[in-house]
């Protein structure tokens, strides 16, 4: 029996989680939302958590019913992620090792979503595809590893989509991905974006500012805004958030499926932020289906960053005999999937 309490904060959720054996106990979320236009800095992001993690806490073991003598690990995302908010888990998480008397352990952000996907849907050994803001990855598990397969070459999936929003001055509540999805469904008409898959990897930022471009006439005045004008005269907002999604979801469909039939494999997880898109996952489930496959996915509470997912990986780690002496515990901007030796998998 593992009860373990996760903590994660590496972009502008800070969440706490409670699991015990498998089974949720507590999974609380805030996020930091940012007017219209605007992204989410560290500092500030920092900020926000600071002030919302104490009470957090407190609400999670309420939630959980649960005194702090029922945990037995203390769980954080050491990375990657950006550093200001991940050390505010990260020094939260140690101070209560230290007071509770609990031990400590630091996760990778990544391993945290496939795990927390893998309890939830029930999936053995799928090709994972991680998509959010901050990360794009097709990943395949093999040898106490989850090795990856592709992966963006520049810029997140959630990135492109994030900052299109920005452009767009779409709001930043639920999420700006969020508000491109349901501005896309009032639009069935396709504007031709570039498509830019390189092997089993994926690149963003030349369709970002392709799309930039045509979405603020005037502001760039370039030869190939012209030469689009001239092409497609009078295209909405609705027309750019669809020809974007279908277009970048197109390529991560088209990577995930080379890695299906390289793997020999008929299951794909998607996680990360970017996973709540039904567009995305209608997507990936006809391609699964016509080879035979199928396709697991999450809702917002587990696919969008949370501290459960936190909690889980942690306690797997821990049931495994993985313990980190407290000077190790610190955060780490750069931390790829693959670093992890994914101890508590036998197959
Ligand atoms: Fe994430």
């Amino acid at each position: 029996m593992v009860c373990a309490l996760g903590i994660e904060g590496s972009a502008n959720k800070i969440g706490i989680g409670i699991i015990k054996d498998g089974e949720v106990l507590a999974n609380v979320r805030r996020t930091y939302i940012t007017p219209p236009g605007e992204g989410f800095l560290p500092k500030e992001t920092a900020k926000h958590h600071r002030e919302a993690i104490l009470g957090l806490v407190q609400s999670s073991l309420k939630e959980a019913k649960l005194q702090p003598a029922d945990l037995d690990v203390i769980c954080y995302t050491k990375g990657p992620g950006m550093a200001p908010p991940l050390l505010v888990g990260a020094i939260v998480a140690r101070t209560l090792s230290l007071l509770w008397e609990k031990p400590l352990l630091g996760v990778n952000h990544c391993i945290g979503h496939i795990e927390m996907g893998r309890l939830i849907t029930g999936a053995q050994n799928p090709i994972v595809l991680y998509v959010s803001g901050g990360n794009t990855q097709v990943i395949a598990y093999s040898n106490q590893r989850y090795r990856i397969f592709g992966e963006t070459i520049d810029i997140a999936v959630g990135n492109c989509l994030d900052r299109f929003a920005r452009i767009i001055k779409l709001s930043n509540d639920p999420s700006p991905g969020y508000n491109i999805e349901q501005l896309a469904k009032k639009s069935k008409r396709y504007i031709k974006l570039p498509y830019v898959v390189k092997g089993m990897d994926v690149s963003f930022s030349g369709i970002l500012s392709y799309i930039e471009d045509l979405a603020e006439p005037g502001k760039r005045q370039n030869k190939r805004k012209r030469q689009q004008e001239e092409e497609v005269i009078d295209y909405s907002q609705a027309d750019l958030c669809y020809s974007l999604q279908e277009t970048i979801f197109a390529m991560l469909v088209e990577i995930t499926e080379r890695a299906m039939a390289h793997c020999g494999s008929n299951e794909v997880l998607i996680v990360g932020g970017v996973g709540c898109n039904e567009r995305l996952q209608e997507m990936m489930r006809i391609m699964c289906e016509e080879r035979g496959g199928k396709l697991f996915a999450t809702d917002e509470r587990y696919c969008i960053d949370n501290g459960l997912m936190i909690a889980h990986a942690g306690a797997e780690m821990f049931r495994s005999g993985t313990r980190m002496p407290l000077e190790e515990a610190f955060v780490t901007q750069r931390f790829r999937t693959d670093e992890v030796l994914v101890s508590w998998r036998e197959d």
